[in-house]
């Protein structure tokens, strides 16, 4: 395994890759690696001779009040993690790598960025957007994968791909959660005991919102209520939205009918946590 902080050295490399007709799968991240990043690496290794790790915090995705410095970063650990998993690179830049100063050019996928999370974090999506470009033109791998977890995320890149014909297959997996239920995620770590018990409630909400949906409910309103009380119990959460929309367009529904994502974001004490499931109704 080598890692890598220099674009240049990354492209180098992994042109002669190319030039040996060599698959290239990358796996973007922003470090911390837990099992659900290491769910993508795996799919990543199944499907590609050369698997690309990037693990960088990019300072464009966080909102000027965001948790950008407290992000926790463990690269030693990062490191031993993808050696494990047989990656191929390890790219860790530097933020003055990828965004030198002047650095002026963003992308924007209107729409499906402004929704759901997008309204309460507005320019988020472009940061995602803009990095993503950047990564898939540097290691110009066949393949990327992203988690369910961040369903809107995943959305976004799709159509972030389609629209402006990139020659990159994004690959969506499952999303990992621990044995109680909770979606992993390196948030978690801030977390009191206390914390990580309301956290819980999104996925309990989720779990009621399916159930009734099995039971034959289709009326949006009846299940979000539930879901609220659900989530309300929870003393340090502030609910910032439970929404059904369509799977595609993140058109809200009213109805539960087809393909609805059921997606929800929760303030847990300083925390915002984010949880998700599809429903084929
Ligand atoms: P990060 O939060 O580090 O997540 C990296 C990838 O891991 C994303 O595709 C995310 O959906 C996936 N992931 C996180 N938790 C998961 C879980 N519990 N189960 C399955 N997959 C999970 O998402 C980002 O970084 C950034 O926005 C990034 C795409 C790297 C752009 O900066």
């Amino acid at each position: 395994m080598i890692a890598i902080n220099s674009i240049d050295e990354l492209k180098a490399n992994l042109k002669a890759c190319k030039e040996k007709g060599l698959s290239i799968g990358l796996v973007p991240t922003m470090g911390y690696l837990h099992e659900g990043h290491l769910s993508l690496i795996k799919k990543a290794r199944e499907d590609n001779d050369i698997v690309v790790v990037s693990i960088f915090v990019n300072p464009t995705q966080f909102g000027p009040k965001e948790d950008f410095d407290q992000y926790p970063r463990d690269r030693q650990k990062d490191l031993e993690k993808c050696e494990e998993n047989q990656c191929d690179y390890v790219f860790l830049p530097q933020v003055n790598e990828m965004y030198p100063e002047g650095f002026s050019t963003y992308v924007e996928v209107e729409k499906l960025g402004q929704v759901l999370c997008g309204e309460s974090r507005p320019t988020h999506f472009e940061g995602v957007a803009t990095i993503l470009t950047k990564l898939f033109n540097i290691t110009k791998a066949d393949r990327a994968y992203f988690g369910q977890k961040d369903a809107q995320q995943l959305i976004i890149v799709q159509k972030m791909v389609k629209d402006l014909n990139m020659d990159i297959e994004i690959i969506g997996c499952p999303i990992v959660r621990e044995k109680d239920g909770l979606a992993l995620s390196s948030r978690n770590t801030y977390l009191s005991e206390e914390e990580r018990k309301d956290g819980l409630l999104l996925y309990e909400s989720l779990v009621r919102a399916k159930e009734l949906i099995d039971g034959g409910e289709r009326n949006v309103s009846t299940i979000k209520q539930e879901m609220k009380g659900i989530i309300n119990r929870g003393k340090n959460s502030e609910i910032d939205y439970i929404e059904f929309v369509n799977g595609k367009t993140l058109a809200p529904v009213s109805e539960v009918s087809g393909n609805v994502l059921i997606a929800i974001a929760v303030q847990v004490g300083n925390t915002r946590l984010i949880d998700n499931v599809i429903i084929d109704a």
